[in-house]
């Protein structure tokens, strides 16, 4: 497979696309087909050894920190994904993204939001959750209070504004002139032109400041925070001496992988609380020239390559919508003395993006105007056929000796509750074993 890499540190030139082995997942690890991957500043820096997380003796080393993809293998222990399932990541360092498959700790993956694509969907990892960890986890943000974002226009500080807002905070945010409509559209309430007006000047005092920029715009926002609030930077340490003279808190921190929080952020996407903007979108053999765009052009959002050329198919389509199921023993081991049958929710998708628990079994009873697939062994092939519950008490089969392939079941009960809002049913008989190849699980 085909890998960008660093032999050396320097400038764009130390980039070569490189052969390499296909990495195969080691307990609790996932290999991601990779669709996409973004390209952030910390790659940049990495490049040119100013990271020092990345040393000489990790050379030759895979650039990139984030990816969209699909599930291509399952390491031991891993309960939460499936081959197939559409994914994406923030890496840690030790897993570059500039690469056709990559692996990752099956803890740093969560599942991609239903829209966008592969392109958005990389867009999001490393700048979303770094502007929810500086927000939320350091800058310990609330509802109703007020913080000025530096740098809202670029990859971390788009998200920091939508997040702001979305979670009930008054934002405030500098950037170029050009950027005040871009800013403006994502929810910010008050915008500052920062090469024409000074910030402090003009917003009134906030409880936090994030700051994506550092320098003199660092040391300029201690005069805008209240007493008892706080300054985070994402990129150097701020003066603690004046943050405790001054009676503030003051850091600087690292964003780190966190699947669980990229699964909130995917939410705030799937609801159409947050939106994602590309900039723009280079194939990963003109990855030096994506960096340096990043690095010398003005950017609104973020920079991905696009790893495949072909784009995946869309994760939901109304097809996939109506064969789209909770998951089922996976996520918590086999009940005991499970001995016969199960009954697994299924198929209302609506349903399954509301709930953070979504991919646990649902033990249950199917109500009446549910249909179910019941899948069982015939012979040494394994075979489903349909029915309706007309009343709880009593299943009604409505195509009788009817038993067909997985997949056409699927289909099948599908196509039956086209103008239905009921749920699938997915009953697996002892002994049978979900196979992803018959419908989409979500
Ligand atoms: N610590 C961590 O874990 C961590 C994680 C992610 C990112 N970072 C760092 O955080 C910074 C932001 O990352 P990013 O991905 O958002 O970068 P980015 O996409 O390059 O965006 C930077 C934005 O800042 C704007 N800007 C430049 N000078 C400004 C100023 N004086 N006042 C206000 N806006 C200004 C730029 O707009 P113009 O082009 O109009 O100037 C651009 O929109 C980078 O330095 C990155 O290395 C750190």
């Amino acid at each position: 497979m085909q890998a960008v890499r660093i032999h050396r540190f320097g400038g764009p030139e130390v980039m070569a696309i490189d052969e390499i082995d296909q990495p195969t997942p080691a307990a609790n690890e996932v290999v991601i087909k990779v669709f996409a991957a973004s390209v952030n500043p910390v790659d940049a820096k990495m490049r040119e050894g100013k990271y020092p997380v990345v040393t000489e003796k990790d050379l030759p080393y895979v650039l990139g920190r984030d990816v969209s993809g699909e599930i291509a293998a399952v390491g031991s222990g891993v309960a939460s994904f499936l081959i197939g399932d559409k994914v994406f990541a923030f890496l840690s360092p030790e897993h570059g993204g500039y690469e056709e498959f990559v692996v990752a700790s099956a803890e740093e993956v969560a599942l991609q939001p239903q829209a966008p694509d592969a392109i958005g969907s990389a867009a999001v990892p490393l700048a979303g959750i770094t502007a929810w960890q500086g927000l939320f986890d350091h800058g310990g943000l609330l509802a109703g209070q007020r913080v000025l974002i530096h740098g809202g226009a670029g990859g971390v500080g788009h998200f920091a504004i939508q997040f702001a807002k979305a979670k009930g905070a008054w934002v405030a945010t500098t950037v170029s002139s050009s950027d005040k409509d871009f800013v403006t559209d994502l929810g910010a309430d008050q915008v500052i032109d920062y090469k024409a007006e000074k910030f402090e000047d003009v917003v009134e005092p906030v409880d936090l400041v994030f700051d994506l920029i550092g320098g003199e715009t660092q040391e300029r926002s201690f005069s805008v925070v209240k007493p008892k609030g706080a300054l985070i930077s994402t990129l150097q340490e701020p003066d603690k001496a004046k943050a405790k003279k001054q009676g503030i808190r003051a850091a600087r921190y690292t964003a780190q992988p966190n699947g669980a929080q990229l699964q909130e952020i995917a939410q705030l996407i799937y609801q159409g609380e947050v939106q994602v903007v590309v900039a723009s979108t280079f194939g990963l053999g003109q990855a030096a020239e994506a960096q340096s765009v990043l690095q010398e052009k003005h950017i609104r959002g973020k920079v991905v390559l696009q790893v495949v050329s072909e784009q995946p198919k869309p994760l939901i389509d109304e097809e996939a919508r109506r064969l789209r199921a909770y998951l089922i023993w996976e996520a918590e081991g086999r009940p005991e003395g499970q001995d016969l049958t199960h009954w697994y929710r299924a198929g209302d998708t609506d349903a399954a993006a509301e709930r953070g628990d979504y991919r646990q079994y649902f033990p249950g009873i199917a109500p009446a105007g549910s249909l179910v697939i019941k899948f069982y062994h015939s012979g040494d092939q394994i075979r489903g056929y349909v029915r309706k519950i007309a009343d709880t008490d009593a299943d009604d089969t409505i195509f009788p000796g009817e038993e067909m392939e997985p997949a056409a079941a699927f289909k099948l009960a599908a196509s039956h509750r086209a103008d239905s809002n009921e749920p699938i049913f997915v009953e697996l008989v002892e002994g049978v074993e979900w196979n992803p190849k018959w419908g989409r699980l979500a």
